[in-house]
């Protein structure tokens, strides 16, 4: 075995594969090394003491050397990894899309905000609801004309067997106490977020002031200014001496929440079943010298809350609205977005379009 170039050519082998393959060559189980080692015995003590030496030497060089060239070639591995892989920070980056508010909500948010300054609390209701609640307990009964004035969708179910929890297929309405009220009537998609106002004063004793953002539904014939689903603002305020003035303050200070100094709002005289009297508003829109008509309002009827008294009292609670008055108004969300933004059609609102969407965003 020719040691020299045995360290030659482990110095010179250029993958560690290779290399691990000379060190089986050299110094494996059948190795040229190893061979010369086993081959000791046969020769006199004298001169096997001699070569068993000079044998070992090898055996140390070689290892070494396998060592160091190993050693190498990691490094030079390494080396090769990081410039294939190198980032160059100076290239252009990728915009990643994001997402942002819809217009509905931004109009809802600043409505509401405008709403928690004056002391009011936020709250939401079902989309599914008892007839009993979006009709019935608003003087609207069955036989009511104004009953036409929404038109509704009702949905088909299968109630849950009484005693037992809603199962799939089947559905139970939760009434504001937590009771099963599917057997006060159908149920319908609510028209308005009217129905919130009985179902607030059941759960709460007066006074209080709350705002109710909320989708709506209403099986109609959709053009520029009307949808099937649209978002409606509600709100109620109820206390001891509870006045239209005040409801024509609140209403005023929105315009100028919403218009700034010159907002105004005005009022003129129409019917809803559950406010006595009734207005429908609108607002002055400075920019455009023109007025908004965004909803509806009036002193909460009297009928309502004896309605709801008769229903807490039914549940065990004590009668809470005699001697109280209110206010109520509702109002729809896109018809202000609508005006404000210029936008000519509310069916743009809910068709996915993100060359409009976009637009808006917040
Ligand atoms: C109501 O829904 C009453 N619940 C409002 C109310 C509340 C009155 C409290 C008194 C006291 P009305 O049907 O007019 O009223 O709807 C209110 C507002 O919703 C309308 O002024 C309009 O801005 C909006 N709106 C009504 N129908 C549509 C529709 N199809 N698409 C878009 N917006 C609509």
């Amino acid at each position: 075995m020719d040691i020299g170039a045995a360290l030659e050519e482990i110095g010179k082998v250029s993958t560690l594969e290779g290399l691990q393959a000379l060190k089986v060559h050299y110094l494996g189980k059948n190795g040229l090394l190893t061979k010369e080692m086993k081959s000791l015995v046969q020769l006199a003590p004298e001169q096997r003491k001699e070569k068993g030496r000079l044998l070992n030497e090898w055996k140390r060089a070689l290892e070494e050397a396998l060592e160091v060239r190993a050693v190498q070639l990691r490094e030079q591995a390494l080396q090769a990894m990081l410039e294939r892989e190198a980032l160059d920070v100076s290239l252009p980056g990728y915009a990643f899309p994001s997402g942002g508010l819809h217009i509905t909500s931004l109009v809802i948010s600043e409505l509401v905000n405008i709403f928690r300054k004056l002391g009011f609390s936020v709250v939401e209701g079902p989309e599914v609801e008892s007839e009993f609640f979006n009709f019935d307990a608003l003087n609207m009964p069955e036989w009511h004309p104004a009953r036409d004035m929404q038109d509704t969708f009702w949905v088909e179910f299968s109630p849950a067997p009484s005693g037992q929890e809603a199962s799939e297929g089947s559905f139970v309405i939760q009434g504001p106490l937590g009771e099963d009220v599917t057997a006060l009537g159908g149920a319908v998609l609510r028209t308005h977020t009217s129905g919130m106002q009985i179902r607030y004063m059941i759960q709460h004793t007066p006074p209080f002031r709350i705002v109710v953002p909320g989708r709506v539904f209403r099986y109609e014939q959709t053009d520029a200014s009307h949808e099937v689903m649209f978002y409606q603002l509600e709100g109620l305020v109820v206390g001891p001496h509870i006045t239209m003035a005040d409801l024509k303050g609140a209403i005023s200070e929105l315009a100028r929440g919403l218009f700034g100094k010159e907002g105004r709002a005005r009022f003129q005289p129409t019917y809803f079943p559950f406010v006595e009297p009734g207005v429908q508003f609108a607002m002055w829109w400075p920019e455009r010298q023109k007025w908004l008509e965004l909803g509806g309002a009036g002193m909460v009827h009297p009928y309502l809350f004896k309605v709801v008294d008769d229903y807490r009292q039914k549940h065990g609670l004590p009668r809470a609205y005699e001697g109280m008055t209110g206010w109520a108004f509702g109002m729809g969300v896109e018809r202000l977005a609508l005006l404000r933004y210029g936008i000519p059609d509310i069916r743009y609102f809910y068709q996915n379009r993100l060359s409009f969407l976009r637009q808006f965003r917040g």
